[in-house]
């Protein structure tokens, strides 16, 4: 009789909150949260959607609060952000313990690519293409975060970004939406690992909800004027997938979409994801976001910003303390019903029951794990192989690359060959009681690679920003020593990230003019670029003989980059993000329409739709990237090449290594459809398969096309494939399409 009782319970709920259909744990711990939610005052309720900075470091406006202590004593304060290490978390946690109802903080950060082991930033990582890596870079992330007593990171970050200038390209995976989905997917499944409550996963953060990486000039925090088309078919999908992966919360962002903020958001927040995608989780607002719709000015006052957000599906409050100060008397004003609270609430604390923080407060507070995993021998190995897949080779000419052992003199040349911290790019984690040492400089890499064998000459060249150009006559004069020149130059690891936009994204100071200086001694010069976001460097890609973008790699940097340069590894990135010629063909992406009058080619331009300055093709396309070996592509097969909605055509091709070196290639695929309702894009990464190769190996490798590759957006944002003839691209980047055939829809 009870457990009847108690199943109407737990289905009222259920169905109040519209939860997905559960699983008997989770029907339990949803019954275990409602029993909670029952003994709670408002305030209680309140205190649980308030998130607060620690006073150790902030990564955003600070608001100073004495009494925080005596807040999370009174039961209200949900969480903290920006709180690391075992013991200043346990002593959080009894601060929480000494509650009346002791529910357990929950402990979030910026865990964006690694926590001590760093890995490359993301923007690197994703131009590895390879899914599983990825995933275990998230996975050692977690796992260390987790031993330093966090549980929960705001990551991934699965906007899609197609402007350079902002500088928070860094922080996600490019500019495409399925490669970006896939990743995203990737990400997720990293830090949650086999499921919330295990000790070494953390909970995953989807941000920024949405469309953040769409701000208008590239200025970070600006307004997002987008079609509800593009919406759906580019910036959304990535979030859908984390969805999928069953991420266990959303961060919302700082920009508005049309006009309306995204913390204030119903649309995005109540109808698509926790309507429509039946999200289960919480939703985070973004630092402050929820007073910033203030300034926005769709809130005359705190109050009106608190019940915007909550009415929207805004359940935590990151720092604005909009909620702590307004909810009670919406709620006694009556504009804020309790049960919209009491959803918030229960969505939070499932996720504290899920963690397992009601059964142990302290579960991810042992300090013996922590030093543990924080020295595990395994992660810097992890780091050093994500960071060599990382790395994208943009030019190679006469093969100067990969270099000889028997190279006698190397000059290595340029402000960040000795830099340190620099390695780890924007967003790494400052953790409590470790030094850079443990860094591997680009210096100590290529030291490490060669031994004796190989003399270093060292000189610094110049600095990164500024016109001093003092030290280009010692560079000049180590170069002239030397069998080869390597120049390692490009931004400062402070120049991306948040709030690091910039209009101008070319290499800064006088480091291409070192790079000159240094050519003009008839040395050839291997350039490693080191920046968070792609640059434009037209001086470098013409003249310099090799090019590696190296973007920032992490704590393994230095060993990864020798790697690469001799060869111990054969470079097998892509880009996921094309890189402009220059900083007026912003934004670029490589899926755009054909247009009425399409650019023909450079000579052909006017009146088509082109610059009458500039070709309207990138320098480096997305997809593009060398290795030290050759593909051929051959034998391309099709099972049909005339398909109905309910069948699939498989697709075949031979990959042959025709070059001297073992390698991976990443074959992608890229489908066009011709003639639609509305216009389509000229191409669209459909699939893509990596593949490794001995030299002188050949492989077919399969894909498989169905109508949802076929499917878009109409006008009326209905999700399908319309009948009719479609492109088959098979090609090593989006411009090197190698194979082409067509097919058809039936009706
Ligand atoms: C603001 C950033 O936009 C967000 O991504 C981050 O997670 C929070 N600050 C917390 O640091």
């Amino acid at each position: 009789m009870k457990k009847t009782i108690l199943n109407i319970l737990l289905i009222s709920v259920v169905t109040a909150f519209s939860v997905k259909v559960v699983s008997a744990q989770e029907n339990l711990i949803a019954h275990k949260a409602d029993s909670v939610l029952k003994m709670m005052t408002l305030d209680e309720k309140i205190g649980q959607l308030n998130q607060y900075n620690d006073d150790w470091t902030a990564t955003g406006p600070v608001t100073i609060d004495s009494t925080k202590a005596i807040q999370i004593k009174e039961g209200k304060v949900g969480s903290l952000l920006n709180c690391k290490g075992t013991s200043r978390i346990r002593r959080w946690q009894e601060i929480a313990m000494q509650s009346r109802l002791k529910i357990p903080l929950i402990f979030g950060q910026d865990v964006i690519h690694g926590y001590k082991t760093t890995f490359p930033i993301p923007l690197a990582e994703s131009c590895s293409w390879d899914l599983e890596a990825i995933e275990l870079s998230a996975r050692i992330a977690a796992t260390e975060a987790s031993a330093a007593g966090l549980n929960w990171t705001f990551a991934p970050m699965v906007d899609i970004a197609r402007d350079p200038r902002w500088g928070r390209v860094m922080e996600g995976a490019g500019e495409d939406t399925y490669l970006g989905s896939k990743i995203a997917y990737a990400r997720v499944k990293g830090f949650q690992g086999k499921k919330l409550g295990e000790v070494n996963s953390v909970m995953a953060c989807a941000k920024h909800f949405a469309a953040y990486g769409a701000a208008i000039g590239g200025r970070d925090y600006n307004s997002v004027d987008i079609s509800d088309r593009l919406l759906w078919e580019t910036y959304l999908p990535p979030f859908k997938a984390a969805a999928d992966a069953n991420v266990a919360t959303f961060m919302n962002s700082f920009n508005d979409i049309n006009g309306v903020p995204s913390t204030g958001n119903k649309y995005l927040q109540r109808d698509i994801l926790k309507g429509k995608w039946k999200f289960d989780g919480f939703v985070v607002s973004d630092w402050g976001s929820v007073g910033e719709m203030i300034n926005h000015g769709t809130a005359k006052n705190g109050y009106e910003a608190a019940l915007s957000a909550i009415t929207a599906g805004c359940d935590m409050d990151m720092e604005s303390r909009s909620y702590t100060k307004n909810l009670a008397q919406l709620v006694a004003d009556g504009k804020v019903p309790v049960n919209l609270i009491d959803e918030s609430v229960f969505r939070i604390l499932k996720k504290k029951f899920e963690l397992g923080l009601f059964d142990d407060p302290y579960k991810f507070c042992n300090a013996e794990r922590e030093k543990r995993e924080l020295n595990n021998p395994d992660h810097p190995a992890a780091a050093r192989e994500m960071a060599r897949k990382s790395i994208v080779l943009l030019k190679n000419e006469n093969n100067l690359l990969p270099l000889s052992d028997k190279i006698k003199t190397i000059a290595f040349i340029g402000p960040l060959v000795k830099a340190m911290n620099q390695n780890k790019g924007s967003w790494d984690v400052d953790v409590p009681g470790v030094d850079s040492s443990y860094i591997v400089s680009q210096w100590e890499g290529l030291k490490h690679r060669v031994g004796n064998k190989t003399k270093l000459l060292y000189a610094k060249g110049c600095d990164i920003k500024g016109n001093n150009k003092e030290g280009f006559a010692e560079a000049v004069n180590i170069a002239k020593q030397a069998d080869v020149v390597i120049l390692s130059i490009g931004e400062e690891r402070e120049m991306t990230g948040e709030a690091k936009s910039r209009s101008n994204i070319n290499i800064p100071g006088v480091q291409e003019e070192l790079l000159k200086a240094l050519l003009a001694t008839g040395k050839k010069v291997v350039v490693l670029i080191n920046a968070g976001r792609p640059l434009v460097f037209n001086y470098t890609a013409g003249n310099a003989q090799a090019i590696l973008y190296t973007w920032w790699l992490g704590s393994e940097a230095g060993d990864a980059i020798a790697d690469v340069l001799f060869g111990d590894y054969n470079p097998s990135a892509r880009l996921s993000i094309s890189f402009p010629l220059s900083v007026g063909q912003i934004p670029i992406y490589y899926s755009h329409f054909n247009t009425g009058r399409p650019a023909l080619t450079d000579d052909t331009r006017f009146y088509t739709s082109s610059y009458n300055d500039l070709s309207i093709y990138p320098r480096y396309e997305f997809g593009y990237g060398l290795g030290y070996s050759a593909f051929k592509y051959s034998n391309l097969q099709m099972s049909k090449k005339k398909i109905h909605h309910n069948e699939q055509i498989e697709v075949s091709v031979t990959i042959t290594n025709t070059g001297k070196y073992d390698g991976e290639e990443t074959v992608q695929l890229y489908l066009r459809d011709l003639v639609g309702s509305i216009a389509r894009p000229v191409e669209e990464l459909k699939d893509f398969k990596k593949v490794k190769l001995q030299a002188g190996q050949s492989k077919t490798i399969s894909f498989t096309i169905d109508s949802e590759k076929l499917s878009f957006y109409n006008q009326q944002l209905q999700w399908l494939a319309e009948p009719g003839e479609f492109e088959l691209m098979i090609g090593a980047s989006s411009r090197d399409i190698r194979m082409k055939e067509t097919f058809e829809l039936a009706d």
